[in-house]
């Protein structure tokens, strides 16, 4: 690591033993050896691959049911995927049957992770929280549901409090299932930075954001490559929406409505209004993110308090235990060129995210870039650690 990348040393990491956050969830504890079966749905996808690569050595979770669509039901997962990543097919998941994405093959699994084409997600995740599974979903069909949490892990863990009113809401109401989705792979690069912002320094009132998109966003095999070497294509269906809203669903809070039924705010406390730009670029993983921010407070902090408030952001899937959650959640890095996808992309590997280029802006306040592993925190490893928090809350049974 460079002198000039900075993140707190480990000795420098908060201790959080006397913290309230404690107090208010209590640190669960799984039991020794205890595991927890879970299913993964699009197995076979670039996100299913991912979830594949970061569950077959995890502590808690075990691989026990795969799904993909009826074209590689039936055959071994070795036979179904066209493995794409760097290692090596694991070998716990090679003989693993694929099977259709029917919930009677995953009746055995506490949490389900859905990797799923939005094409089929919508009527497939709806039946396995039917059948009372507890879907963890990188789907757009149901980010805007106002029973569902749209959750980052690192930012808005607390939305979990809707799942229960979920449950009650569904015709007949469930004991276990839910859906729980997280957000699209450029706002959760983009909203980790501005939640620690906000933390340190209130609320944001204007965010524009230019992004710089992965070709691996479109999954396998994606945008065509005689559409994207040697270009940049200025345009990528639904994306701008999706930030614009998504951010202020995760932003903002949970609040009770006339009825006293708990309700997302979408920062209403404070009116933040966002303006997406979204491009898709030729490169193979990481999102990069040029944002600009205006602050509410005046005067508004300095770029040094920025990076320093950046550095210093810690949550609570830190601070609950959370096995996948990085020991630095963002990086900030000095050199006038960084981040970089080749360079920075692997930052904790993909968990974390990594901010440069922080400075004054002479529009709003201040300006930096961010890159997000797409493919990581953007989508497969999100998903796993909104898990975590759910086992770690008792949202999830373990
Ligand atoms: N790629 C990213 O960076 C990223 C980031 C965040 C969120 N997401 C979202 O995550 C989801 C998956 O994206 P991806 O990039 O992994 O897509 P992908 O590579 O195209 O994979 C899609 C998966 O869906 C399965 N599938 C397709 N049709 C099906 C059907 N009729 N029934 C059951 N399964 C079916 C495919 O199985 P077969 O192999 O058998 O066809 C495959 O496993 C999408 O909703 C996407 O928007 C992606």
């Amino acid at each position: 690591m460079s002198s000039s990348h900075l993140v707190p040393a480990d000795d420098e990491v908060a201790d959080f033993s006397s913290s309230p956050l404690l107090a208010k969830y209590p640190r669960h504890n799984m039991q020794e050896g205890a595991v927890i079966k879970v299913g993964v749905l699009g197995a076979t996808g670039t996100v299913g691959q991912r979830f594949i690569t970061l569950l077959v050595d995890h502590p808690w979770f075990v691989l026990h049911a795969l799904g993909a669509s009826p074209r590689s039901a039936g055959k071994p997962y070795a036979s179904a995927v066209n493995w794409k990543q760097a290692n090596r097919l694991p070998p716990a998941a090679r003989d693993m049957l694929v099977n259709e994405c029917k919930p009677e093959f995953f009746a055995d699994c506490a949490v389900i992770f859905s990797g799923l084409d939005a094409d089929v997600a919508g009527e497939i995740e709806a039946a396995f929280r039917a059948a009372d599974l507890a879907v963890f979903s990188n789907a757009k069909n149901y980010r805007r549901d106002p029973l569902v949490p749209l959750i980052v892990p690192y930012v808005n863990p607390s939305h979990l409090a809707i799942v229960p009113h979920q449950q009650s809401a569904h015709a007949p109401p469930l004991k276990k299932g839910f859906i729980v989705t997280n957000a699209n792979c450029s706002t959760t690069g983009c909203v980790i930075p501005l939640a620690a912002l906000e933390k340190a320094f209130g609320p944001l009132e204007s965010l524009l954001v230019t992004t710089m998109q992965a070709i691996s966003g479109a999954g396998y095999p994606g945008v065509p490559s005689l559409d994207i070497m040697d270009n940049i294509v200025p345009f990528i269906s639904g994306e701008e929406e999706k930030m614009e809203w998504e951010t202020l669903k995760i932003l903002g809070g949970v609040v009770k409505n006339d009825e006293g039924a708990p309700t997302f705010d979408m920062h209403a406390r404070s009116p933040l209004r966002v303006s997406a730009s979204c491009n898709r670029v030729p490169v193979i993983d990481g999102h990069t993110a040029c944002v600009s921010v205006r602050f509410a407070r005046r005067p508004p902090p300095s770029p040094q308090q920025v990076r320093e408030a950046l550095i210093a952001f810690t949550c609570d899937a830190q601070t609950l235990g959370c096995p996948s959650a990085p020991l630095h959640v963002i990086s900030v890095h000095e050199e006038p060129d960084r981040p970089q996808p080749r360079l920075d992309r692997y930052y904790q590997d993909g968990a974390g995210v990594a901010v440069g280029r922080v400075r004054q802006c002479q529009v709003l306040d201040i300006k930096f870039v961010v890159l997000a592993n797409n493919v990581s925190i953007g989508a497969a490893t999100s998903s796993i650690i909104n898990a975590e928090l759910a086992v770690l809350k008792g949202v999830v049974p373990s």
